[in-house]
């Protein structure tokens, strides 16, 4: 049964707040933390209220001079089937030579799961100040992580994935997005139908070095 959120109350701005959070649920939380295949995602997904909270806290992230350089498309019921359908349109201007058969997989791919949350990384580039646009876009992936994580804690099961689509400049303005603006993911959640497995993961002595000067 997922997690009913019961999220303390926003903080007013200003309000002190502790600056650690002693919790061995987080640490296991990401000592185990696995994404499901999208292909193993089914209903039951996530309901308004649940929806609610995990956008709430995918929301809270680092974010430098907090120009909020991300928005978020919530997808889920009938409008997946117009999603795939722009899948299915934007997959034949990029192939007029596709088979029926592709474009018919086009159009399932947003069915896959119940709910699809797609974080649009919406950077200003007329900040006075100019954060560079890479940090903008960083942001994006926490928010899109953020999600994937309090999704999970909710007991929620999703994966982050972006396929063709999220470069797709007919899915873009299918989607009602800005020039300027880029999908950073794709966040798929719902039920795990099979549990997934352990990947491989990377050896922290490789890829963390003590810089020393
Ligand atoms: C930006 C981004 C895009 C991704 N796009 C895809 C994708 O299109 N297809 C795919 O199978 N996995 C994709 N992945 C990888 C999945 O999220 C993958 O299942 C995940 O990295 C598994 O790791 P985890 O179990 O640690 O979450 C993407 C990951 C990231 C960060």
């Amino acid at each position: 049964m997922p997690i009913r959120p019961d999220l303390p109350p926003e903080p007013d701005f200003g309000a002190p707040l502790d600056p650690a959070h002693p919790s061995p649920d987080t640490l296991r939380l990401l000592a185990l933390r696995r994404s499901t295949p999208v292909a193993a995602l089914v209903e039951p997904g996530p309901s308004a209220q649940d929806l609610d909270a995990i956008l709430r806290l995918g929301m809270r992230v680092p974010d430098h001079r907090k120009l909020e350089p991300w928005r978020v498309l919530i997808i889920e019921g009938d409008a997946r089937i117009k999603l795939g359908e722009i899948f299915a349109a934007a997959h034949s201007l990029r192939d007029p030579d596709a088979p029926e058969a592709k474009l018919a997989d086009a159009m399932r791919l947003p069915l896959r799961a119940p709910v699809i949350l797609c974080v649009i990384s919406s950077p200003n580039h007329h900040d006075p100040k100019k954060t560079p646009v890479w940090e903008q876009q960083l942001s994006a992936g926490a928010v899109c992580q953020n999600i994937l994580i309090a999704s999970q804690a909710m007991d929620w099961a999703g994966v982050w994935i972006t396929e063709d689509a999220a470069y797709d400049s007919h899915v873009h303005a299918a989607l009602g997005m800005s020039g300027h603006e880029q999908i950073a993911g794709f966040i798929y959640l719902g039920t795990a139908r099979e549990n997934p497995m352990e990947r491989q993961r990377p050896t922290v002595s490789t890829k963390a070095t003590r810089w020393t000067g």
